[in-house]
């Protein structure tokens, strides 16, 4: 048993007093590449990480949740009348409540539950922990309740618990690899037709690894500017008389029919960015792995320069990243912070990491905490 199943079953022993009927586990994600394209219907290609949120439950004979969080270490009770109202449980419980919401509204017969959650996911790193716990939530309750929800169908719902519940204007992609992704791959995920592709992205065997820098930068008005950039991207297709940005065939006539410098700046980042997928998708399909290095660098130009979603301490880990030696470096995630990834040689991943660290310290920056991801496995039952 991981440790972090291990805490949730200790958790849930402890909250309740009881043993729990069984344990479900989520993942956090990192995207490599296809950044805010989801909400314009376009194309992202996350991985699910090793690091999980487990939930470890048990059904309660009436419709109403008790929520134990090692995080808070506190439980949070709600019944339907409270899970039926959009926001009315806030912080973290939230999430339980939101998918519980979703769950509700879809018609399903949701059982009542006790709940434990623990997580190795970092919280507020841009890795995608709220996707996990509603992820793990999901898994664990249809489970409990036999509910029949496909499971194509989960990320959808997970979604409208983070949307409409919650009230964050998230796009599709982090639930959708925390529940379809798939251990060793990275999913390709086509966000308007919501059909997948399971791409093998196994970096050890070409001798490559990713690096994960968590710049551990405050995420500034990140919630704000999230919900600014979607606006400008559905206000430009609504200028330019189409669906979505991802259907923009000809970029340089897009461009010249906007009206201002800013919006001519998003929209390109997003059309440019849904090709870099596509791109990068080719590559990986042939096996040349070391080659998607640059497509990765092009997509944290665009990030900086037209989508203007990178801080400080972002662009030093990639310039310094690549500066070591790595094949190609970007920002993953939402932006204004958070995690970036690059591809380095598997040899050179303590030295490309010292380096960034360096180059914290010289700008007396936060010093940053890393790691190596490989693909894991998107939810499951664990117990
Ligand atoms: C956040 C959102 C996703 C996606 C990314 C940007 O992670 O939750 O839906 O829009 O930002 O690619």
């Amino acid at each position: 048993m991981s440790d972090v199943t291990a805490r949730a079953a200790a958790g849930f022993s402890s909250a309740f007093g009881a043993e729990p009927a069984g344990l479900w586990a989520a993942p956090g994600r990192v995207n490599l590449i296809g950044e805010h394209t989801d909400y314009n219907d376009g194309f992202v290609l996350p991985f699910a990480l090793p690091h999980r949120t487990v939930v470890a439950a048990a059904p309660l004979p009436s419709p109403r949740w008790r929520v134990w969080s090692e995080q808070s270490d506190e439980t949070i009770e709600f019944d339907a009348a409270q899970a039926d109202q959009p926001g009315k449980i806030d912080g973290w419980a939230g999430y339980v409540a939101g998918v519980v919401w979703a769950l509700r509204s879809a018609g399903h017969d949701v059982p009542g539950a006790s709940l434990a959650v623990a997580s190795d996911v970092p919280a507020g790193a841009g890795l995608s922990s709220s996707a996990a716990l509603e992820s793990a939530v999901l898994t664990a309750l249809a489970d409990l309740g036999g509910l029949a929800v496909p499971v194509a169908e989960r990320p959808e719902l997970a979604q409208r618990a983070e949307n409409d519940y919650v009230g964050m204007p998230c796009g599709i992609m982090d639930q959708s690899a925390s529940i379809r992704a798939e251990a060793g791959h990275a999913l390709f995920l086509d966000c308007r037709t919501l059909e997948i592709e399971q791409i093998p992205f196994d970096v050890a065997s070409s001798g490559l690894a990713v690096l994960v820098v968590d710049t551990r930068a405050p995420h500034r008005h990140a919630g704000g500017e999230y919900a600014s950039r979607r606006r400008a991207c559905e206000e430009a297709a609504a200028l330019l008389g189409v669906p979505a940005l991802r259907d923009v065939e000809d970029l340089d006539a897009a461009l010249a029919a906007l009206p201002d410098e800013v919006m001519r700046r998003r929209v390109r980042h997003v059309v440019t960015e849904d090709q870099r997928v596509l791109d990068t998708v080719e590559l990986l399909r042939a096996g040349r792995v070391r080659e998607i290095g640059p497509l990765l660098t092009a997509s944290h130009a665009s990030m900086r320069d037209d989508f203007e979603i990178t801080v400080p301490e972002v662009d030093l880990a990639v310039s310094t990243a690549l500066a070591a030696g790595a094949y190609g470096a970007r920002m993953t995630g939402g932006g204004f912070g958070g995690c970036v990834l690059a591809l380095v040689d598997a040899d050179a991943l303590d030295a490309v990491a010292a380096a960034v660290a360096a180059g914290y310290a010289e700008r007396a920056f936060t010093a940053p905490v890393w790691f190596a991801a490989r693909p894991g496995a998107g939810a499951e039952r664990v117990g």
